[in-house]
């Protein structure tokens, strides 16, 4: 309950600084009430008018200056309030939605807002009343001040209800200022002489009116005008706050029980989204989206989106249609934990527990598919039907949860560059790459060199802008060694106090962006819808450190946006070439294409197997020989986890890429080592889908030392008798190496020898989920029934379903883990851990290993018969 009192504290101080804040305002009460009242009084005839007073149910004789005075002193409160109150609402509009999704209370910011209202009212027609005494005394002080107050609270409530329907400023204060002149021209006596009209009654202003105007000269209480003023603007305000509440709210509506049954209400919304917003309704159908209440929790997203910058907002723009509803569902999903993390309203421990309880409710949302939290059920129906990598999401969550415990310390370039990248790339950015290709629309080495200097662009700018946001919680999302290095610390940044130094260091971040986007300019993309809209979005960041660069105090003041009209017309100009480079491809890829989907061997007439003799494999650098092994104990297939390259590098204070590059030479050891054996089967772990989290420049030297080791031009082992296989998914290879891969697999098929297993970007759910995937679809096809599915079916569909299951499994360097390797083969593999880390393990490792294999019992869940041939064992499991 305190803390409660102190959310409606801090949501009461905010609400009320956003209104002082409104300079415009303030002036236009503290001048523009007494010009009014000035003017009118002396400038309008003092000669009595005669007109019928419905408040007095009589003619009243009144003079016309005054009668204008009142009449128009109370269209000034109506109009200034409802301005005041519409601008801070639209303005705080986004702070209060993300306060909410935050956990913040939201019946307290409804009551602060409420009690803005009223503060905002009663000064207003405090002060006008009391500037009215100055010209004539009325006859009823307190009526005159509580018209005014009736009149001001109802168009307050016009102006909170217009901000949550309005977007643009300008059109909220137009619309304030055509209903007060309407309302008000309509019930003066003055400017219309049928005042007294019954219809008008209908109108917000009525009462108001009615009751100023009997209060200049007659001594009466016009309970029931005044009564009917404050009905309006109760129900003008509880309108606007209903609509607030609906704009703030994503899950435990307020408003909920209001609108049920929900069914009821999210086909409403899909039917206005279809009347009002054909376009993305088309969106939502090209995605093949038709679930309502799914579409409800993507629009919750998309409206965070549009909130959060025009930048975030033109970046979805600048993908395809069919893509865009992903990368809503995706921010939506950052955007709210980063919330939690970041809600300085809580203390450390609470941020930590409701970042958790989010990522562990999400994490079982997308184990069952679906969600009660639109938000979330956006998310898991993307995850699904994107195939996006739930495993990255587990590295995400980390992140925000150290966050949220303010342990993510960036203190260098490296840091940072570990942190954007973890955020974005495990997740999201390296799935969207592979569903932005398409037959002849590949990803090549560039493009990823371009995608990856603009999210460094991207980030940094991200960061340049939260900078006093971030700073207000003691954070900064740049290296501690840049504040270091110009002695900026975060307090000055909270306090906002740009200074020389503050200058200098802006300056040389924007410099990096600018270096980091001309980067992404010159990499010289291959991939042409996404070269184009690259190119959009390198421009429409130089608009934003353009203005940094010539204002850099405006970052601090939240001011750092660049011109709208060149800003829109960068980007549609932009939008336009994507959706031709779009169409453009779309009718080259319609044309039948020139060559297979398989590439041909590379130079195919002088490796083709057979043309050149297949060498034998090379000896032991001791000259060791294999042992004696009892060949029909031998097994079939060894898999090993190649584990300890790192901790080999960093025990001799090497990078640890140098680890992996002495991998390579035990990997070509043990290969020798299983020829010499005749193993039949050996499936090496290489990449697994897991490993995308690690720095990207150890993903790249790993990614090209696999590719250095799949050449058939090079790779010595490839001159051997062995055939390569791959098992692994393509999603966010370099396509080169997908190529090159494929390539290699192709040409060496007919080799009899050694089956080499590479599992590259290997994922032993991630196999499963898609053998299962493809017997679903076989089941709704029809073309298989499910009551006939047995194992077999599911591993027929497993990457490489010719291979044997996994009989031996060595894991090397001392840990005792599976790490997501082959769990559908290996459920019945012996296990040998050794310590030996990779780079120190050649092939009489992998010979003691089976060799101790050879001497163990295998029984598959049968009881020890010593004498029970295997086969015969593996009739009884299956
Ligand atoms: C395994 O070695 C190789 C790959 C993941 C490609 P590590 O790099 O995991 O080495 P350690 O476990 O950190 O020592
Ligand atoms: C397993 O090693 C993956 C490969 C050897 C390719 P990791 O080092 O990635 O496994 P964990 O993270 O220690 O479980
Ligand atoms: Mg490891």
């Amino acid at each position: 309950m305190k803390w409660w009192w102190r959310c409606l504290g801090t949501a009461l101080h905010h609400a009320a600084l956003e209104q002082a804040r409104n300079r415009l305002a303030l002036v236009l009460v503290v001048g523009f009430i007494p010009l009014w009242l000035t003017l009118a009084y002396r400038v309008l005839p003092t000669e009595p008018v005669r007109f019928f007073l419905r408040a007095a149910s009589r003619p009243v004789n009144l003079e016309a200056n005054t009668v204008t005075q009142v009449g128009g002193g109370l269209h000034a409160i109506a109009l200034i309030v409802g301005f005041m109150l519409f601008l801070a609402t639209s303005r705080s509009a986004e702070f209060d939605y993300r306060l909410v999704l935050a956990g913040y209370p939201r019946v307290c910011l409804l009551l602060a807002r409420t009690g803005v209202l009223l503060l905002a009212a009663a000064l207003s027609a405090g002060y006008a009343t009391a500037w009215m005494c100055v010209f004539h005394q009325p006859e009823r002080l307190d009526v005159m001040a509580g018209a005014l107050l009736v009149g001001a609270l109802t168009y307050g409530g016009v102006g909170i209800l217009l901000a949550a329907l309005l977007r643009s400023e300008l059109a909220g204060m137009f619309v304030v200022i055509m209903v007060s002149l309407v309302d008000l021209s309509l019930q003066s006596p003055i400017l219309n002489p049928a005042a007294d009209s019954p219809t008008l009654k209908w109108l917000p202003a009525y009462g108001a009116m009615q009751s100023a105007v009997s209060a200049i000269d007659l001594n009466l209480t016009p309970w029931c005008h005044l009564l009917l003023g404050l009905c309006w603007s109760a129900g003008l305000t509880a309108a606007g706050l209903v609509a607030f509440a609906v704009r703030t709210g994503h899950h435990t509506s307020t408003v909920k029980g209001l609108l049920r049954p929900r069914a009821v209400r999210q086909r409403l919304r899909w039917a206005a989204l279809h009347l009002l917003h054909p376009v993305r309704a088309r969106v939502y159908r090209q995605a093949g989206i038709r679930d309502a209440a799914v579409i409800t929790g993507y629009e919750i997203c998309r409206r965070l989106i549009r909130r959060s910058g025009p930048v975030d907002a033109a970046l979805t723009q600048l993908l395809p249609a069919r893509l865009r509803p992903l990368f809503w569902a995706i921010y939506g999903y950052g955007r709210t934990i980063d919330d939690l993390a970041d809600n300085q309203q809580h203390d450390r421990q609470e941020r930590l527990t409701r970042v958790s309880q989010f990522s562990e409710q999400l994490e079982s949302d997308l184990r069952q598919g679906h969600s009660s939290d639109p938000l979330r059920a956006a998310f898991v129906h993307a995850v699904w039907t994107w195939d996006l990598p739930s495993d990255g999401l587990g590295a995400t969550n980390a992140i925000y949860r150290l966050d949220a415990e303010g342990k993510n310390t960036i203190a260098t370039w490296d840091d940072w560059h570990a942190y954007w990248h973890t955020l974005s790339f495990p997740f999201g950015v390296t799935r969207l790459m592979t569903l932005l290709t398409a037959p002849g629309l590949t990803f090549t080495p560039s493009d990823a060199q371009a995608l990856r200097a603009w999210t460094n662009a991207f980030n940094l700018l991200d960061a340049l802008r939260d900078l006093r946001e971030d700073a207000a919680q003691n954070v900064a999302k740049l290296p501690a060694t840049v504040l270091d290095e110009y002695a900026v610390t975060t307090e000055d940044l909270a306090r906002g106090l740009p200074g020389g130094r503050y200058a200098a260091m802006i300056h040389a971040m924007t410099a990096q962006t600018r270096q980091w986007l001309k980067e992404t300019a010159a990499a010289g993309t291959q991939h042409p819808p996404m070269a184009t809209a690259l190119r959009t979005l390198v421009d429409l960041h130089m608009l934003e450190v353009n203005r940094i660069e010539q204002r850099p105090e405006s970052l601090l003041q939240g001011r750092s946006k660049p011109s709208v009209i060149r800003f829109q017309y960068t980007l549609l100009r932009g939008r336009l070439r994507v959706a031709r480079a779009w169409r453009r491809h779309a009718q080259t890829a319609a044309s039948p294409p020139a060559s297979s989907h398989l590439p041909p061997p590379a130079d195919g007439a002088r490796n083709t197997p057979g043309t050149q003799p297949l060498l034998p494999p090379l000896p032991h650098a001791s000259g060791a020989q294999p042992p004696q092994l009892p060949a029909h104990r031998l097994p079939q297939h060894v898999a090993v986890i190649m584990d300890g390259n790192g901790r080999w590098a960093t025990r001799r204070n090497q990078p640890r890429s140098a680890g992996h590059e002495a991998g390579q030479s035990a990997l070509r050891d043990v290969v020798y080592g299983a020829l010499e054996i005749g193993l039949p089967y050996l499936s090496l772990y290489a990449l697994s889908t897991e490993n995308w989290t690690r720095p990207a420049a150890e993903i790249d030297t790993i990614l090209r030392l696999i590719q250095e080791g799949t050449d058939t031009e090079t790779e010595e082992i490839l001159r051997r008798d062995v055939r390569l296989r791959w098992s692994g998914t393509p999603d966010g290879l370099p396509p080169d190496l997908v190529h090159s891969l494929l390539r290699t697999v192709h040409f060496t098929r007919n080799r009899t020898g050694l089956t080499l297993n590479l599992c590259i970007n290997y994922g032993g759910r991630s196999e499963i989920t898609q053998a299962a995937r493809e017997l679903a679809r076989q089941a709704a096809s029809g073309a298989i029934d499910p009551d006939t599915i047995t194992s077999r079916h599911l591993a027929s569909h497993l990457h490489q379903p010719a291979l044997p299951d996994v009989d031996l499994l060595i894991r090397t360097g001392g840990e005792q883990r599976f790490s997501n390797f082959l769990p559908w083969q290996s459920t019945y593999a012996e296990l040998v851990f050794l310590d030996t880390l990779w780079p120190d393990t050649d092939r009489t490792h992998l010979w003691d290993a089976i060799d101790s294999y050879t001497r163990r019992e295998r029984r598959f869940g049968a009881i020890p018969t010593p004498t029970t041939p295997t086969s015969q064992i593996l009739i009884v499991s299956e």
